[in-house]
This record gives structure tokens, sequence and C-alpha cells, in this order.
């Protein structure tokens, strides 16, 4: 069997990047709007008025300062509050598509590999752009990738879980190089007009290429060990589906886009996740003390503050523990891999971490890496 190994990463960050101050401005406006059009109805208690969002109240809860976005106008006009991303024509690379490729491409390039020598690509991601055909076959096709490809989507969790599919799938001999891509359109199903959320999420794309040990032709992580977990809840949730026409649910309802019960959220995923990396840890005979670094799922500073003090048993130093949310915010599957990318270079030979995701699902996946 071959020991797997990440021997590539890339990111890729879209141009434009929306504030906290700018965001808040944009909600505001809208809610006055709103405001304004249903006064009568405010006035006699039928609808509750919107309140404002705060800048304060964003960072103070989330940690989160800016994200990136694919287009930042549609999103901050009032009247709008989505983002704008005309349809491509079939001919066209889809969007997701291109995101991908692009982080697939510095993945590559840092592990000195070219398309053709890879034989598996996974889109793990939140979202796709459409049921079929793949976005992954897609990827694969404008790459010039061998092999198969297909799509999975674990929400938060995706890019573990599909870390582990293809590391398996390499130790198993079914692939010999892999391109586990994860981008994300968070902006597509972020409800923007509801303050209890608006400020959640960011797009980005991801990627890792995961080979043989024995082929890397220069510095790699091994995949020591992989565990993924799984334990269902409503607390996060999208009910848009392909049904919708079916059901008659074409209206703009509240729960085609991003819901959650962020309160529930935070309560049991922290100690689901916390038990998970310590029993994985466990399992392999790690100790607290072996970890060089924990690259976490970036929803919430605070929720990582606790899972780092739980897993190392103290407050985690400056380093240890790198969080990019409060630039990217929220960015679903694609959160830990761009703690990974963007903070691991300076690991030295032998060195230990743990890239851990969770979310909606609930899903937790832990990927045991040593530098090599
Ligand atoms: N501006 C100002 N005030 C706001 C606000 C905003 N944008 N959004 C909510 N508030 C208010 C609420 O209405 C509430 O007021 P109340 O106390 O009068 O009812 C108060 O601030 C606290 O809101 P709450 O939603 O309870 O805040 P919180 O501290 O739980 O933080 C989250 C909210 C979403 C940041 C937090 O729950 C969280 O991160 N949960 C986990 C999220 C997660 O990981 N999700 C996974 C997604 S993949």
């Amino acid at each position: 069997m071959s020991q797997p190994a990440i021997t590539g990463s890339g990111v890729f960050t879209p141009a434009e990047v929306i504030t906290n101050d700018e965001l808040v401005a944009a909600f505001n406006a809208y809610a006055d709007r709103w405001n304004e059009s249903h006064a009568d109805a405010i006035a006699a208690g039928e609808v509750e008025a919107k309140p404002h969002s705060s800048s304060e109240f964003i960072v103070q809860a989330s940690g989160i300062e800016q994200r990136y976005v694919l287009d930042k106008s549609g999103v901050l006009d009032p009247d709008r509050m989505y983002p704008s991303l005309p349809p491509r024509p079939d001919d066209a690379p889809s969007i997701m598509a291109e995101m991908g490729v692009d982080a697939a491409r510095q993945a590559l390039a840092q592990a000195g590999r070219s398309a053709d020598e890879v034989d598996l690509v996974i889109c793990a991601a939140s979202n796709h752009e459409r049921p079929y055909p793949a976005v992954a076959i897609e990827i694969q096709q404008i790459l010039g990738a061998g092999g198969f490809a297909f799509d999975m989507n674990v929400a938060c969790s995706s890019a573990t879980f599909g870390i582990q599919a293809a590391a398996d799938m390499i130790r198993g001999g079914s692939a010999r190089r892999a391109l586990v891509i994860s981008p994300e359109i968070c902006s597509g199903h972020l409800e923007w007009r509801d303050r209890d959320c608006h400020f959640i999420f960011g797009d980005v794309a991801t990627a890792v290429l995961i080979e043989p040990a024995e082929d890397a032709k220069g510095a790699r992580f091994d995949i020591v060990s992989s565990r993924c977990a799984t334990q269902y809840s409503n607390n996060i949730r999208n009910n848009h589906g392909f049904l919708r026409p079916v059901h008659d649910q074409m209206e703009d309802r509240r729960d085609m886009r991003f819901m959650q019960n962020g309160r529930k959220v935070f309560k049991e995923v922290l100690p689901l996740v916390s038990a998970h990396i310590a029993g994985h840890m466990g399992d392999e005979g790690w100790q607290a003390g072996d970890l060089k670094r924990l690259w976490l799922h970036q929803a919430n500073k605070a929720m990582n503050d606790f899972i780092g003090k739980k897993v190392l048993g103290r407050d985690p130093e400056a380093g240890e523990q790198p969080n990019i949310l409060q630039d990217y915010a929220n960015t679903s599957s694609a959160g830990s891999i761009i703690a990974f990318a963007q903070n691991s270079d300076d690991l030295a030979p032998g060195d230990r971490g743990v890239i851990c995701s969770f979310g909606a699902g609930y899903s937790v996946g832990s990927v045991l890496v040593q530098r090599a």
C-alpha cells in the first residue's frame, strides 16, 4: 500500500472584498427601505421592523472583518442583496470550474506536477453549480487530467472527506494522483437580508494534490490517518433542491438559502469536534504535545479558540492555530485548507498537525499529517 501525501496546495481568492462596514451600510439601507415600505404593517404590529446590523457585533460574535466575493456590487445593492453572476452558455467554463482550475494549477505547480499526471479529480464543495455533468469532470477536462472525476458534498466537511476518499483510493491502488478541489460560492447561498447571518460567508476555491509519498518531488505532508464522522441535525439546513418546481415552491422563500440555529450549532458542535480530534489522535498514539499546528474549519473565532484549548490542553500560542476567517470569513469546506495552504511551509520534517473541518450534517473530518 502506498503512503499518501499532500504535495501541493493552492488558493484562488476572488478580486473583490467587502468590509464589515460596507456590508453593514448596505444592510442598514436595505432594512430602512424595507421598514419604510412596510410602515403600516409595522405600525399595526403585523410584522416586526428590521433592526440594523453592526460591525462591532460582527467582529465580536465571529472574528470576521471582511470577506472576498465574486460579485460585490449585487451584494451591496440595497435593492438586490445577492450577487449578480450572469449565466454562462453551456460551452463556456462554469464559474466553479474556473475557480477550481485556478486553485488546482497552483497545487500542481507547487508539487512540480502536470495535470496529465493526475488520474482522480474530486470536486468537494457545499454547493454545486448544477446537478450534472459533474463540475469535477469539467475541471478534469479543462486541466487535461486523466482517469475519473466526481463531485461530492458534505457541506463544510467536504474537503476533509474528499481528502480521505482520495487518500484511501491511493492506498488501495484505484488512483495514483488526486486533486481534491473545493470551489465555494458561498455568496450564492447566503441570505444577505438576514442580519443574524449576513456576515458569515465569503467565496474562495482551494485545491490539494495527493500522491504516493515516494512520488513527491519536494516537501510533503504524509497523511498519517484520517477520520470522518456524521450525526444528523437540522440546525444548519438549506431546502433548495431540484424538486422545487415539482413541489410548486419557486417563490423566494427564506429556507431556500442558508439557515442555521447558530447558538445550538455552537453548543452541539464544539464537544463533538473536540472529542473527535482527541479520539482520533489517541487511537493513533498522538499526544497533544506532539502537535505543531491545528488547521481548523474557519466559522467562528470563539469556536476555534475553544477547540484549540481543548485539544492542546492550554491556550494555543500565536501561530499554533492560524485563523484566516478575519480575512476570508467562513468559506465552508475551503476554510481549513486555506489555513493549511497559507500556514504550513514553515514546518520542519517530523512536525505534526491536524486539519479539521466541521459543519452541516453534522459532519466532522480530521486528517493527521506529518511533514516529511
Ligand atoms: N448586528 C447586531 N446585532 C445582531 C446581529 C447583527 N448583525 N445579528 C444578531 N444580532 C443580535 C441578535 O438579534 C441577538 O439579540 P437578542 O439578544 O436581543 O436576541 C444578539 O445579537 C445575539 O445574537 P446571537 O445570534 O445569539 O449571537 P451569537 O453570539 O450566538 O453569534 C453566530 C451568532 C452565528 C456568530 C454564532 O452563533 C456562531 O458562530 N454559531 C456557529 C456558527 C457556525 O459555525 N455555523 C456553521 C456554518 S457552516
